[in-house]
């Protein structure tokens, strides 16, 4: 049988009224996350299109009034983006649909005891590849990049507790040691 994003929807609000939060509910969240990824019945060809300023392409599947239980499709361009280690400042999962999706968690080096309070030093300490049947989660302050290591547009369903772009996000300045505010859309 299918599952429509109507359904996860409805699972990621039956979750949520359990009372799941945070980790809890990125757990539980995963394997249908991953189930709607395998489903593909959702997909359309302009979700592969990527606005070429940004070198991605997002496709809102879905979001609640108040900007929570956000779902997205992201399309990754084939070229280098670079785009700095973030956090998301809510729970993430992130499927894998279409390509191969190179997803590497960064840590805290330093312990935050410098005068300077936006001096952060970040460290790569692994990555997962994720294809189509792949899952991960991400806790609020965890820290990542993703990088397109297939051919072509890689593509990923994006469900985050909070619309991140409504949460206090940073992202991180490896040459400086420094993290900022993040306000750009990119997941
Ligand atoms: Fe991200």
């Amino acid at each position: 049988m299918g599952y429509t994003v109507n359904e996860y929807v409805s699972d990621l609000r039956r979750l949520r009224s359990e009372g799941l939060v945070d980790n809890a509910m990125a757990e539980a969240v995963k394997p249908l996350a991953k189930k709607l990824a395998e489903d593909g019945s959702w997909l359309t060809e302009k979700m592969s299109s990527i606005n070429s300023d940004m070198g991605v392409g997002i496709s809102v599947l879905h979001e609640e009034h108040d900007q929570s239980l956000n779902v997205i499709v992201v399309a990754w361009g084939e070229k280098d983006l670079h785009v700095p280690p973030h956090d998301h400042g809510t729970w993430a999962v992130v499927a894998g649909v279409r390509g191969i999706e190179r997803n590497t968690l960064w840590d805290r080096q330093d312990d935050g005891s410098h005068e300077d309070p936006d001096y952060a030093e970040v460290a790569a300490v692994s990555h997962t590849d994720i294809s189509l049947g792949d899952v991960i989660s991400m806790e609020t302050r965890h820290i990542h990049t993703v990088d397109n290591i297939g051919e072509g547009i890689s593509l990923s369903l994006h469900t985050y507790g909070q619309n991140p772009n409504t949460t206090e996000r940073f992202q991180y300045d490896t040459k400086t040691n420094r993290k900022k505010v993040l306000k750009v859309n990119f997941g």
